[in-house]
Formats: C-alpha cells, sequence, structure tokens
C-alpha cells in the first residue's frame, strides 16, 4: 500500500531515538510524503487519526521498553487495516518487542508493515568514548534510512516471530515491574546533589512521566522508569548516576528537544 502521509509518534529518552526519526523523516519527506512528529508522552493514543499511516519509535529499556511505552502502546483504538511500522533503538539485544507488538497490533485491526531494530550507543551502564558512539550513531542513521526508504517502496517487512520474544517479552515486563517497586526506587532512584543543583527545574521539565516536582530542590516521586533523562540533560550534572561505570552519562541530542 502506497503511503501518503505519517503521524510519527516516538518517545527518546536521550536522544538516539529521536535522532533515528529525525533521519526517517528527511528520507520520507525526500520521496514527497508528509510526516507529522508526534511525542509520545504528549500524545493521547484515542486520538490518533487512523487513517494515516502510523509511526512508532521508542528505545528499548529491560529487553522490553518502558512501561508507559506500552501503556500507550495498549491503548491505541480498534483499527480497520490502518497501517503502522515500528522501529526501536538498543544497545545491544532486545528480543520482547518486535513480535509481541506485531501480534497485539494485529489483533487490534491495524496492518503492520515493516519494523526495525537499530544499535545505537548505550545510554546506561557503559557509555562509549565519542568515536565509539560516532560510528554506532553513523551506522545507525544509515540503517535507520534504509528503512525508511524501503517503507516507502513497500519492501519492508514485520515478520511473524516463534515463541522465544513472547518469553523475553515476559521477563521484561517482569524486570520492568521489579524497578517499579519501592525498594528499586528507593536504592537505585536518582536523587539531584543540592550542592551542585542550581534549581533550574530542567530535570522536571523534561520528564516525561512526570515524576520530579521541584520543592526548592527536585523531588522524586516513586515512579521512575529510569529513562535517563534527567540525569543526562541536567546542565549542572547535579544528579548521579550509580548504575553507570564512572558516572559517564550519554546525550544524542540538545536538551531544548525534549522541553515542553
Ligand atoms: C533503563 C534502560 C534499560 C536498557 N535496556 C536495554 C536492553 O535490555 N537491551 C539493549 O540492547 N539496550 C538497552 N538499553 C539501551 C538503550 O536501549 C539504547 O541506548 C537506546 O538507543 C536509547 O535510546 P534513547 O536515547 O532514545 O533513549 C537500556 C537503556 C536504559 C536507560
Amino acid at each position: 500500500m502506497e503511503i501518503k502521509t505519517i503521524d510519527f509518534y516516538y518517545f527518546s529518552g536521550t536522544g538516539n531515538t529521536l535522532l533515528v526519526v529525525n533521519k526517517m523523516v528527511e528520507t520520507f519527506e525526500k520521496r514527497g510524503i508528509s510526516v507529522d512528529l508526534c511525542k509520545l508522552e504528549e500524545s493521547n493514543p484515542e486520538d490518533i487519526n487512523l487513517n494515516k499511516t502510523i509511526g512508532l519509535a521508542f528505545p528499548v529499556a529491560g529487553l522490553s521498553t518502558y512501561p508507559f511505552v506500552w501503556q500507550f502502546l495498549d491503548s491505541l483504538p480498534p483499527a480497520n487495516g490502518t497501517s503502522v511500522f515500528m522501529v526501536d533503538t538498543l544497545g545491544e539485544y532486545s528480543g520482547g518487542i518486535v513480535g509481541p507488538l506485531h501480534n497485539k497490533l494485529k489483533k487490534k485491526g491495524y496492518n503492520p508493515i515493516g519494523a526495525c531494530e537499530i544499535i545505537m550507543p548505550w545510554n546506561i551502564f557503559y557509555i562509549q568514548n565519542k568515536k565509539a558512539k560516532r560510528k554506532r550513531i553513523d551506522k545507525g542513521l544509515k540503517k535507520a534510512e534504509k528503512f525508511a526508504f524501503g517503507l516507502t517502496e513497500g519492501k519492508s517487512n514485520w515478520g511473524n516471530f516463534p515463541i522465544l520474544p513472547f518469553i523475553i517479552y515476559k521477563i521484561g515486563l517482569f524486570i520492568m515491574g521489579l524497578w517499579e517497586l519501592k525498594s528499586q526506587q528507593k536504592w537505585f532512584g536518582f536523587k539531584a546533589k543540592k550542592s551542585k543543583c542550581n534549581q533550574c527545574g530542567i530535570c522536571a521539565e523534561i520528564c516525561p512521566i512526570n515524576n520530579i516536582e521541584i520543592d526548592e530542590y527536585p523531588v522524586y516521586k516513586c515512579k521512575c522508569q529510569f529513562c535517563m533523562r534527567c540525569v543526562s540533560f541536567c546542565p549542572q550534572k547535579a544528579i548521579p548516576c550509580k548504575i553507570n561505570y564512572k558516572g559517564k552519562t550519554h546525550r544524542a541530542v540538545k536538551v531544548k528537544e525534549f522541553i515542553k
């Protein structure tokens, strides 16, 4: 089916997914397809326009993706053949997304036309040096361009998968569920250092799930999903990340992309 217009819903914690989305938009527009970009965290899934092709983009987290992204995907309305494609970005391995999402969308009446997973720099645990990151980004963006081009040519696919992805999907949900436990939030949750924080409020403004309140200093509520945005974009580097090697952080774009 020919793609005419696209509503492209995306979430990006630290910018990798946004780079991929921007490259795909550039490719679509070169081919005369108009694209509306929509921030997933600011969109109501029930309001999507089923007469357009729908694009979905998000990062991998815990072999799957963030619970609030699944919530969005699970809340998409029933459709009657609306074409949909997905792209995720990852550090190395996901496993629990492409197959399960294919089935969910198919069951709702969508037409899944293409899925692609794109390796980009890690934004957690081990943050690579600039050169290694650049190499991954360049390769990732080439893959994004090729995928977008394939979609416009009707040459992409979103295959069906055997049982393993569904097991990994369940493991992913379990892992993400653990992170939401109060004890995890307490031990791994973020906290701004008052000695460094200049009370600018950027962390609260860019948190996709409004988990941060400013009460003189940032106060984290108990539902952090560890997308790394506040940590990575704090202009004062005042939010330490215990789980990253040497506390390093990664960001692929400028913070203005996420200011509401
Ligand atoms: C909490 C968390 C969990 C992650 N889990 C995985 C994972 O299971 N597999 C993987 O390959 N990458 C994983 N990553 C790496 C990200 O998927 C990858 O760096 C992605 O490109 C980040 O995209 P973004 O900058 O758009 O947020 C994880 C990152 C975070 C923050």
